[in-house]
């Protein structure tokens, strides 16, 4: 990152944590101690994750058997905090509305679009950003990110709007997504959407496809 080297944090070991401290870390990238959590951390994203789904998530960290592994700091560069670089969300002003995500009978666009902007994180490579250069959670895929790899910045990862995708069948979608027929593919999270279920991908690639990803 331009603001120096960023771990991701072991996450079999949060027995401690409350479950209101957990989904405040992933939501909002509150750490318990009030600190921000820094932006490689799509939290913006899954601030409109269902709450069935955030407990889910909750309760699966909860079922690790705690592995110890110790994770370097964050490294910043010239002296910089974590406040300097981001500054988190009141907590007495944090929405306190259910979240409910997609209905019960909620077509397979919306179902794909809610997977692809606060579930999968698609839109952190494939996204918006805003002016201050956070996630627009609900802005058009025209891949604006740059991502920060041990190699190196990519930026001009593909856009996924409609129209760049017209070429695309719903299997041809499903098939790369999910990996379907191995191959290799440059810096997708393959190791997890390879397990995501053909319903999910078809209502992913309905989404992709549909005038609501138009540009
Ligand atoms: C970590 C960043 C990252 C995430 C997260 C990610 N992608 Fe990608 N995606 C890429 C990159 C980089 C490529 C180009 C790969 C290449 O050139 O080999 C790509 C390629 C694609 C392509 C092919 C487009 C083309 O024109 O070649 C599609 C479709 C796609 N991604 C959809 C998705 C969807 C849907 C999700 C969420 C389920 C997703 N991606 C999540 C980085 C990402």
């Amino acid at each position: 990152m331009p603001f120096g080297e960023v771990y991701g944090p072991n996450l079999t070991i949060l027995q401690e944590w409350s479950d209101e401290e957990i989904e405040n870390a992933i939501r909002y990238g509150i750490h318990p101690t009030g600190e921000p959590l820094l932006p490689p951390m799509p939290y913006e994203a899954y601030a409109g994750m269902a709450d069935a789904d955030m407990e889910a998530i909750i309760a699966y960290l909860r079922s690790l058997e705690p592995v110890e592994n110790e994770v370097p700091a964050a490294l910043l560069v010239d002296n910089l905090t974590r406040a300097d670089i981001r500054s988190v969300p009141d907590l007495a002003e944090l929405p306190t509305d259910p979240i409910l995500g997609p209905a019960e009978d909620a077509t397979p666009e919306e179902l794909g679009e809610y997977l692809v902007r606060n579930v999968a994180t698609c839109i952190k490579c494939h996204g918006s950003l805003n002016e201050d250069g956070t996630l627009d959670v609900e802005g058009p895929l025209v891949a604006q990110a740059i991502i920060y790899t041990d190699f190196g910045e990519v930026d001009g990862m593909p856009t996924i709007t409609q129209q760049a995708l017209s070429a695309w069948s719903t299997e041809d979608l499903v098939n790369y997504i999910g990996y379907r027929e191995g191959g290799r593919v440059f810096f997708m999270p393959m190791h997890a959407y390879r397990y995501m279920t053909d319903a999910d991908l078809e209502a992913i690639a309905a989404f992709l496809k549909s005038d609501a990803n138009a540009e």
